[in-house]
């Protein structure tokens, strides 16, 4: 079942056409990738989505409901999360406190994925505390969220946006300035999320990862869909391989 569909989804800013005519369905429970060059306009496709800005033109469904002009937290409360590129946590709250503000009373969700997780009697502290294990955080808890190394303030973006018991999360270059083996804690919480039944939406530069992770892909490249399909039937393709190398 399809759960995000956008049709000719378009943002400009001023002349430059950021996101030019873009269509895609994504199915629940998938992990769908988004690759392309840099300023090809991925993370401006997140914030459109996410309600950062209102689209110049197109629709954006989900689950067949028509949230154009929503507000961030209004996506938030549809069941929509992000991390962003440049990471953006609560700087002077802890660990703790940044999970604390995400977390979403939202009781018309129960039976959703996180009660596989939490189980019935989920309650706040308890998925603070699950989150915080999560991540690998449980003996930060109560240090500053500006005082964690990046990788940690990565696995905290990410403990946050699940905070929300999102039913899609985008992720923004979750993989950007990691090493080998933080790169492979992060595929293996992203398999954690997806086995859950969470669906992901994943912006990356990190081919290994997201030619791993990916159901499929859609390549951009200035604003418009180059390429889409599978991880294998993408890196073969080769107006890709031109988009990212040149001719
Ligand atoms: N708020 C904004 N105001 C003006 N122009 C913008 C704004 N946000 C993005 N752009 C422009 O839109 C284009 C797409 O940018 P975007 O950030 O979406 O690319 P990207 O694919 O995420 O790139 P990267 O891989 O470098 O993160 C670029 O030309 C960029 O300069
Ligand atoms: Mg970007």
């Amino acid at each position: 079942m399809s759960i995000l569909k956008v049709d000719n989804l378009c943002k400009n800013f001023g002349g430059v056409q950021a996101v030019n005519g873009l269509n895609f369905e994504i199915n629940e429970g998938e992990i769908f990738g988004l690759i392309g060059p840099n300023g090809s306009g991925k993370s401006t496709t997140i914030n459109v989505i996410c309600g950062l800005y209102q689209p110049s033109e197109g629709s954006i469904f989900l689950n067949g409901k028509k949230i154009n002009g929503f507000k961030p937290n209004q996506c938030v409360d549809m069941g929509i999360s992000r991390t962003f590129q440049n990471i953006r946590l609560f700087g002077d709250l802890t660990v703790w406190q940044n999970l604390w503000v995400a977390w979403k009373d939202d009781r018309k969700n129960q039976g959703s994925w996180f009660s596989n997780w939490f189980g019935k009697s989920e309650s706040r502290e308890k998925l603070i505390s699950e989150l915080l294990s999560f991540s690998g955080l449980e003996t930060r808890a109560n240090d500053l969220a500006s005082n964690l190394s990046f990788g940690e303030q990565r696995r905290l973006e990410l403990a946050r946006a699940v905070a929300s018991k999102p039913k899609l999360i985008f992720l923004d270059e979750p993989a950007a300035g990691m090493n080998k083996e933080e790169v492979k804690e992060l595929r293996d919480r992203i398999f954690r999320l997806r086995d859950l039944g969470i669906t992901i939406f994943l912006v990356e530069h990190v081919m290994d990862l997201v030619m791993n992770v990916s159901n499929r892909i859609t390549v951009l490249n200035f604003g418009k869909a180059i390429s889409e399909g599978d991880p294998e039937s993408v890196q073969n393709d080769k107006a890709v391989q031109e988009a990212y190398f040149g001719q």
